[in-house]
């Protein structure tokens, strides 16, 4: 058998592993061969963005983050026949299955491929962990370490300054990220895209826990966070975004609400106030043992169902088990922040 691998979407830490598994396992207990499509669904739009991937390419790349055969956020379906061309290089190829490893975006590209018949399994990835029908993706958990980490050095410093610190972490429609290392790092505040807030509100929550002899706050926000500034504007909450134009999938560039948060509860509260925006940096880097088990197990499961001959489903996480899933109905909705979740965060925002 002659299997074609891509990456797309955002990279996140926990891809190499997904590749490596996917080639060990197919080399050596399938005798099938694995190609590499480089960068995304660009690979199979553009003939001959291919690489072999043999044993020697994936040795030594399991602790490396990013992806060793690259990304993009290319969509076929906003090309000139972008699912012809797909279909007939990968064809060219002599491939007889794809593993695709994405998001919901990437993921959602592999569904309308399956139904145009195109043999395909999904391995979900994205370090936001809002993809639906598994438990976890590989790749949040390092980005949550992460994030924790950042919010234990930032505490230090908004206690030796009196201040309050706004940590800013990834999040677009869901806000996993920021409660998670929210709760982990001991924030004081967390504000998720699933619960829009007022402005007021935070404000006043700052001032109660300064009250009570506190001198500094840690308040950590989801980039996608929804906050009306006034009272009158609760319901006309939108995104803060650094660049309106759209990619393939149509998604604005988030970032800088922290800033806009920052600004405002100095003005607000008379608490000086800083923020940091982490970034790339959450995305970037070695990944967490969590997330290289994790990526190997989707790996070697992904190729099984090739196998097999399973195709349309997706590997996922549940409890602690690996299993197969239809994939339109993984990317038919998000998995958003439980409000049990939320519920704990509450109690240290109190
Ligand atoms: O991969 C998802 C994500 O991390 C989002 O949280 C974020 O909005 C987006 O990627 C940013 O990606 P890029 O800068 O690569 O466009």
């Amino acid at each position: 058998m002659k299997i074609g691998i891509l990456t797309g979407g955002g990279d996140c830490p926990g891809l190499n592993a997904v590749i490596r598994a996917v080639v060990r396992k197919s080399i050596l207990f399938y005798n099938s061969e694995v190609i590499g499509i480089l960068e995304g669904w660009r690979g199979l739009m553009v003939e001959g963005l291919t690489e072999d991937l043999v044993l020697d390419k994936v040795s030594g790349i399991l602790h490396r983050g990013g992806t060793i055969i690259k990304t993009s956020r290319t969509n076929p379906y906003k090309e000139k026949d972008g699912e012809k061309k797909v279909i007939e290089n990968k064809k060219k190829l002599g491939l007889d299955a794809l593993v695709v490893v994405g998001g919901e975006d990437t993921l959602g590209v592999a569904a309308k491929l399956h139904q145009a018949g195109v043999k395909i399994v999904g391995v979900p990835k994205t370090i936001d962990n809002d993809l639906a029908m598994t438990d976890y993706t590989f790749g949040f958990d390092t980005a949550v370490n992460t994030a924790m980490e950042a919010i234990d050095r930032v505490h230090t410093t908004a206690e030796s300054h009196n201040r309050v610190m706004v940590v800013e972490v990834m999040g677009r429609h869901t806000g996993w990220i920021a409660i998670e290392a929210g709760i982990a790092g001991g924030a004081d505040i967390i504000l998720i895209p699933e619960k829009p807030v007022n402005l007021d509100k935070v404000c006043e929550a700052i001032c109660k826990r300064h009250a009570r002899g506190k001198d500094f706050s840690i308040v950590v926000v989801a980039e996608g966070a929804k906050i009306a500034l006034h009272e009158e504007n609760h319901k006309k909450e939108s995104f803060i975004v650094q660049d309106e134009c759209k990619d393939a999938f149509g998604h604005v560039r988030l970032g800088g609400i922290g800033k806009l948060l920052a600004t405002e509860i100095e003005k607000r509260t008379g608490f000086e106030t800083r923020f940091v925006i982490l970034g790339h940096i959450q995305r970037g880097g070695t990944p967490t043992a969590f997330d290289r088990v994790l990526g190997t197990r989707f790996g070697i499961a992904a190729v099984d169902l090739v196998h097999k001959g399973e195709f349309g489903k997706m590997v996922s996480l549940q409890g602690n088990k690996i299993v197969p899933v239809d994939l339109t109905d993984a990317v038919a909705k998000l998995k958003y922040v439980d409000e049990e979740f939320y519920n704990i965060a509450e109690v240290f925002s109190a």
